[in-house]
Order: C-alpha cells, then sequence, then structure tokens
C-alpha cells in the first residue's frame, strides 16, 4: 500500500490546500494530511483546531484521514512507513523553501520521495496568510476557504484583530 503524507500548517485549510489533497487522493493508495508546527510561524488555530477543521473538509474523501504531530516529518514518515510526500508549488518563491525541505526529508528519511504538485492557476496567489489577513479585515474569503468552515474562520479571524 502507497500511503503519502501531506504535511503542512493549514492555518487555516484553504481550497488551495484541498485541491492539492484531493489530487493526491487519486495517485495515492492513503493520504495522511498531517498538521504540523512550522518553527517560523505563530498560529491563529491550536494544532487540535487545524485537525478539526480539516477533518470536517476531508469526511467525503473515503482514503484520507487527518493527524498531527509536533516533532520531524521524517520520524513520522518512518512510524507510518510512507513513501510520499506531497505538497503543493505556487510561485518561484515557494521553490527555494520547499526545495531545501525535500533536500532535508531526503537525507532523514531516504525511503520517501517528495512529489510537488504544482498549483491551479487560480490558486497562485491564495495562501493562509492571505485568507487571514482579508478575513481581519471583514473582507470576502467565500472563494479561498472550503463552505463548511467559512463561518468558524470568519468568526475566529475577526475577533482576532
Ligand atoms: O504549511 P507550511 O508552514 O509551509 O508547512 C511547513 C511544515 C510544517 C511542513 C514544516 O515546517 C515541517 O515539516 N515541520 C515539521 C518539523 C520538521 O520536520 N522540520 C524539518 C523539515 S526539513
Amino acid at each position: 500500500m502507497k500511503i503519502a503524507v501531506c504535511p503542512g500548517s493549514f492555518d487555516p485549510v484553504t481550497l488551495g490546500h484541498m485541491d492539492i489533497i484531493n489530487r493526491a487522493s487519486k495517485l495515492f493508495d492513503k493520504v495522511i494530511v498531517l498538521v504540523m508546527v512550522n518553527s517560523a510561524k505563530k498560529y491563529s488555530f491550536s494544532v487540535e483546531e487545524r485537525v478539526e477543521l480539516l477533518q470536517k473538509v476531508i469526511k467525503d474523501l473515503p482514503n484520507v484521514t487527518v493527524d498531527s504531530s509536533e516533532g520531524l516529518l521524517a520520524d513520522y514518515l518512518k512510524e507510518k512507513e510512507a513513501s510520499a510526500i506531497v505538497k503543493g508549488l505556487r510561485a518561484v518563491t515557494d521553490f527555494e523553501y520547499e526545495f531545501q525541505m525535500a533536500l532535508a526529508n531526503k537525507k532523514l528519511y531516504p525511503e520517501a520521495e517528495t512529489v510537488f504538485l504544482v498549483t491551479k492557476s487560480e490558486n497562485m496567489y491564495l495562501s493562509s496568510s492571505i485568507v487571514k489577513e482579508i478575513a481581519s479585515y471583514g473582507g470576502e474569503i467565500t472563494d479561498f476557504v472550503p463552505e463548511p468552515i467559512l463561518g468558524t474562520i470568519k468568526e475566529r479571524l475577526v475577533k482576532e484583530k
């Protein structure tokens, strides 16, 4: 069985993430969406909240599950015997950082390959940070996040301002 892990902050999950998760679910037998900690980021949602939001939006994808880890991705891959890390690539600005992480993960756990899926053109500019910025000013984020979690996200981010 080919297991892929889609790691990320998902603070919160966007339609860009959903596109990548959907496409990964067609390429692998099992996909684990893994909520992790990026030490360079300050989060708006706790790990538990990010997991909960993801669970609501992946429930129609039978081979996709959600998990969280506060450790190294390489250790998680090893524990699950995963064969791939799936990440979305937007603009060239993503590339250097993603390339560095892919090389580090390969060194730490050579059994897994990093697979980059090129984002749909309409999601090129989309990120959790952009969603948070727009929502914090009361702007419309309907086109950026999955419908079932729109209310929760709006409520939280407006309050945060
Ligand atoms: O959505 P993000 O913030 O770009 O995701 C980055 C993330 C969380 C996948 C990355 O920071 C990560 O893998 N963190 C876990 C710790 C780890 O393994 N770091 C080394 C990667 S080289």
